[in-house]
């Protein structure tokens, strides 16, 4: 989501406080310094009302100072660990646009198979002639039993 003022910020800030169980901050271990996150939104793979929340699809963002020094490997690793040892996670799915290769390598570094590209896909901003830009969208994803069995 983009943030066009520091209120917007703060908003974003509190509503991430909100829900603690899903949403973390990376942070240096030396100095405390908070220098990205790590959340996501969780979902039902069944319509059933009752059905069981049992699939993630997680979002990761570092600041650009510490690109490069596979700080969001090691939080996703961690966050990985706890989705699917702790908190009951089947299924963890990515959505990467396919021109983010940073974040489809950290995806399949994590041993996530890649399982399509969806074409034109979403849009977040427009051509300059005021029609959606579509941008195509990979999906990446790895199962409980896939995770536990890299270990
Ligand atoms: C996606 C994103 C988090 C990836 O960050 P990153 O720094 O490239 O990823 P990593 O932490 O895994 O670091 C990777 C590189 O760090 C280097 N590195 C240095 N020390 C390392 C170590 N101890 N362990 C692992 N990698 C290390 C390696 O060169 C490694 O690359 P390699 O796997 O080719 O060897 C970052 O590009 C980003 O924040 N992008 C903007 C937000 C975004 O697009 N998010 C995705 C949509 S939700």
């Amino acid at each position: 989501m983009k943030l066009n003022s520091l209120a917007e910020a703060e908003a974003a800030v509190l509503e991430r406080g909100a829900r603690p169980e899903y949403c973390f901050a990376i942070v240096l271990k030396e100095s405390g310094k908070v220098i990205g996150e790590i959340d996501g939104h969780l979902e039902s793979a069944s319509p059933e009302e009752n059905a069981p929340c049992d699939t993630f699809s997680p979002c990761w963002m570092l600041n650009k100072a510490y690109y490069g020094k596979g700080y969001a490997f090691e939080a996703a690793q961690a966050f990985f660990d706890y989705l699917f040892g702790e908190k009951g996670i089947r299924r963890v799915y990515a959505y990467t646009e396919d021109y983010n290769l940073p974040s489809q390598h950290l995806c399949e570094k994590l041993g996530m198979r890649r399982e399509g590209m969806f074409l034109e896909f979403v849009s977040f901003v427009n051509n300059a002639d005021g029609t959606p830009l579509y941008e195509n969208t990979c999906q990446y994803a790895i199962l409980k039993r896939e995770w536990d069995a890299r270990k």
